[in-house]
């Protein structure tokens, strides 16, 4: 194989509950990933040394070096083979749609697509419950991004579930300028909730039975409801123009309204496309976020989508 390369969805969580915070800095977590329909490509190819470069969105914000997450991931993947590879040194592309620090765990995506990539290019077989254990050494969200769909998180989010849901959901991201840092997010949080002992978040977190009763039903109007996230005050306070899109998106007739994991992205949930677009037009002429796009969920995890053979 000479060049390998993988699609790989966004994520936004449906659910998501905040634990108290653990003794290794992470919080536990109960949460429900669901993949949407916007979409990082990578391309892995066999290079002397190892390097990574980054076209479209926030290009210039993701960092090129070893901290890269998908850079950590090849790595981390070279060191589970068995053999290891002869040489695990590749050249890394990545397109990017997702924009990065927006809650919708593009760096993730991005190391879950680089292990994809090189598990093909290496013909190492790993198979997916072996690529999750290493995913889950890159970061909480990296092992969601590889399975896609709608998912059960717990642990740090990096224990998955898959969900029964049924239909398909179409809902609008808005955008904001900035990205948000998610362990910002997090002490935010923390330090929002030490001004309320006895508050959400002092218990261990639990599923919310009844979303996934109305993902079952394929529902949206259920479904938008019970949407809920756990950070949102703590990314409002950190970004409190978020709050003027949440409200714009629910005038203009969204069935739900949440920031996306830590933020800052919105997400609205639609009745059908229809109304989705009729929704994305409204935000945009609002002028309530950067950019808007349209998406549905659930779609597939990170795949191939073209390999070549040398
Ligand atoms: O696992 P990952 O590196 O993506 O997490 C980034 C940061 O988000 C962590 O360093 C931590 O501050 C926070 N985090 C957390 N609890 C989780 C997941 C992430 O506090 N369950």
């Amino acid at each position: 194989m000479t060049l390998v390369t993988v699609r790989v969805p966004a994520k936004v969580n449906l659910q998501l509950s905040v634990g108290p915070l653990r003794a290794d800095g992470y919080h536990d977590l109960v949460t429900v990933f669901h993949a949407v329909s916007l979409f990082d490509e990578v391309t892995v190819s066999p290079a002397s040394q190892t390097t990574v470069s980054v076209t479209g969105v926030d290009a210039a914000s993701v960092p090129a070096g070893r901290t890269n997450l998908a850079v950590r991931a090849v790595r981390a993947l070279a060191a589970a083979c068995k053999p290891r590879p002869v040489s695990a040194e590749v050249q890394i592309v990545i397109r990017k749609r997702i924009p990065v620090a927006a809650g919708l765990a593009g760096g993730s995506a991005d190391a879950a697509a680089a292990l994809v990539a090189c598990n093909e290019l290496w013909q190492a077989g790993l198979a997916q419950a072996e690529l999750c254990e290493v995913a889950a050494g890159v970061g909480s969200d990296v092992p969601f991004a590889l399975v896609g769909g709608t998912a059960v998180g717990q642990g740090r989010g990096e224990r998955l579930t898959a969900a029964l849901t049924s239909g398909t959901y179409h809902w609008v991201l808005a955008f904001a300028s900035g990205g948000l840092s998610t362990p910002e997010v997090y002490a935010a949080c923390d330090r929002l909730r030490a001004g309320r002992p006895d508050g959400p978040g002092d218990g261990p977190p639990a599923l919310d039975a009844e979303l996934m009763a109305a993902l079952r039903s394929g529902d949206p109007a259920l479904v938008g409801a019970l949407l809920s996230n756990d950070l949102q005050a703590a990314a409002v306070s950190l970004r409190p123009d978020l709050r003027r899109a949440l409200a714009a998106g629910r005038e203009y007739g969204a069935l739900g309204a949440i920031v996306s994991g830590s933020g800052p992205t919105c997400i609205f949930l639609a009745a059908d496309a229809r109304r989705a677009r009729d929704l994305a037009v409204s935000l945009t002429g609002a002028g309530v976020c950067r950019s808007v796009a349209g998406v549905r969920g659930p779609v597939p995890g990170a795949s191939v989508v073209a390999a070549e053979r040398g």
